[in-house]
């Protein structure tokens, strides 16, 4: 038996790796976190943790000789993105042959980087994605407890109706509403309080200065100031940082060897080490997780894993769209940077669609009005292992999107019927776009619950070896999937503590 032993290591710090660590530490289990990108708590030269949206720096982006910003275009004109040093900065963009995943990198995981948009997904919509799950126990105990421990709060609907800073969200609601669409107001993780104190000028301006993609130095409570903390807290609870795990074998007295390499802030390598440990819980996200699982089964140091894992991806329908609108409807200099609203219409029985009405906070005029919106898209992608390059390689097409677009497009040619606009088609690279359809925010899947696992997230074919994140869904959950990823985690880490653990 090799390495430093923990009782429990956790790979990552996102959504399932922080619920599943503090739930581990208040049950009194020694718990060792470990995630490849930096602890975000130090300011730079500027002052400030993070650089912002509109002049990003090295701590912008995970290695990367240049941003790779998802509206790098105004006009065709790639305006938006800089060249930087390679730094383990806070934003990923994981570039597969047709598809691209933006990913958080640092003590938080996607917390770090994402809209604060903490949905919880229609009971019926859930029900057909994790049929095997109670939803009864989901809505009434691990929901709750989900929305209540990530702090999730709703904007205050008078302030709303008046601040400059939404007329944005107000223009697009009309013109939904000229449609015959309802909108709906979507809860968040950023303090919508403190948003109002920005507004009056009383504090530090983050998400009315237009911070989000390259994380916000105020008001959003990241992982790292509820669940991680929380789970420090426990004292039972550490977390190494720039540390990635690479390999995964199981011991002949069951105990997990991890190699992990530990590297510094511009990627020098610093160590391998190892680690042991009896539980072991893949936080790694979609990619992350399942990238560990496939290169263990397929260089034979995990050989009895199911030949599921690596299937069942999906990128939550996500499809990035803009309309321009007329000169008479200015969407406003002034946008807050975190989304307030969402357009329902995911009981359309046809395309189903929730669009989130997304800001453009470039700080001039743009006439632009954005959306993200998730669609009910059937494609499934599947992660295959690269031994060459010695990772996941992602295999999905670009026409595997053609069903999401073709919902877009049905729910915005009704809004842009509706008020005599058209699309923009500058905004997503080089061509001629109306439709972004090359990259995602929500990648889900990899790890499904009940293929690659047990219906609580135990791996199959392993005893103590769990996956606990956004792995297990099935590619779709039809809105923001955090509040989901981590409602999921609550109830199987419950079950585990119960019956793997406080009897072991
Ligand atoms: P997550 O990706 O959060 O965490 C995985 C962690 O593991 C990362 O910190 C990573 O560095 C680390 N890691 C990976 N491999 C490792 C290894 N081998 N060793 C060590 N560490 C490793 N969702 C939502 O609900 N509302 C929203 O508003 C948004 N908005 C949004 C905007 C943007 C720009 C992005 C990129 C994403 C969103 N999302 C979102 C999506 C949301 O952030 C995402 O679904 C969750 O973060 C996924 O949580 P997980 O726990 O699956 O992993």
């Amino acid at each position: 038996s090799g390495g430093t032993f923990v009782p429990a290591v956790v790979v990552g710090t996102g959504y399932g790796a922080a619920v599943s660590a503090l739930r581990l530490g208040e049950a009194g289990v020694p718990t060792l976190m470990l995630e490849m990108g930096r602890l975000w708590n130090q300011p730079g030269p500027d002052g400030n943790v993070f650089s912002g949206m509109l002049k990003p720096d090295k701590r912008s982006s995970w290695f990367k000789t240049r941003t790779e910003a998802p509206l790098g275009s105004f006009l065709w004109l790639d305006l938006a993105n800089r060249d930087i040093e390679p730094y383990a900065g806070v934003l990923d963009r994981v570039n597969f042959d047709q598809m691209s995943v933006y990913l958080g990198r640092g003590v938080g995981g996607g917390s770090l980087v994402n809209g604060g948009m903490a949905v919880t997904p229609r009971r019926s919509y859930f029900e057909e994605v994790l049929p095997q799950v109670d939803a009864e126990e989901m809505y009434t105990k691990y929901f709750p407890r989900a929305n209540s421990t990530l702090r999730v709060n709703n904007i205050d609907k008078s302030w709303f109706e008046q601040t400059d800073w939404y007329s944005f969200a107000r223009v697009s609601r009309r013109q939904a509403s000229n449609a015959g669409l309802s909108t709906t107001f979507v809860p968040n993780v950023y303090d919508w309080d403190y948003m109002r104190r920005e507004a009056d000028g009383a504090v530090p301006k983050s998400a009315l200065a237009a911070e989000v993609i390259y994380g916000n130095n105020h008001g959003k409570v990241s992982l790292d100031k509820s669940y991680l903390a929380a789970a420090l807290g426990t004292g039972k609870v550490t977390i190494e940082t720039l540390h990635q795990v690479k390999t995964i074998r199981q011991q002949n007295d069951g105990t997990y060897l991890l190699t992990v390499e530990q590297r510094d802030t511009g990627g020098k390598l610093l160590g391998t080490k190892e680690v042991s440990c009896r539980h072991l819980f893949l936080g790694a996200g979609s990619l992350g997780s399942t990238e560990l699982l496939l290169r263990a089964r397929e260089t034979g140091t995990l050989p009895g894993l199911s030949p599921e894992v690596g299937g069942g991806w999906g990128p939550n329908g996500n499809i990035m769209t803009a309309r321009a609108n007329h000169m008479w409807n200015p969407t406003g200099t002034k946008q807050s940077s975190i989304p307030a609203l969402g357009i329902d219409d995911w009981d359309n029985p046809d395309t189903p669609v929730f669009a989130e009405i997304a800001p453009l906070p470039a700080g001039v005029e743009t006439w632009v009005s954005l959306y993200l919106a998730i669609t009910k898209n059937p494609e499934r992608g599947t992660f295959v292992y690269d031994a060459a390059k010695d990772r996941a390689d992602l295999r999905w097409t670009r026409d595997q999107n053609a069903p999401a677009i073709a919902a877009a497009k049905s729910l915005f040619d009704r809004i842009n019927k509706a008020n005599a606009t058209i699309y923009r088609y500058d905004l997503f690279g080089k061509q001629i776009k109306a439709f972004a359809d090359d990259f995602c925010y929500h990648p889900l899947g990899g790890c499904v619950l009940g293929k690659a696992t047990d219906d609580y997230g135990r791996v199959t074919g392993y005893k103590n070896l769990y996956v606990t994140d956004g792995s297990l869904i099935p590619g779709s959950i039809g809105v923001n999937p955090f509040v989901t990823i981590a409602a999921l985690a609550e109830r199987n880490i419950e079950r585990v503590i119960k019956q793997d653990i406080a009897d072991s």
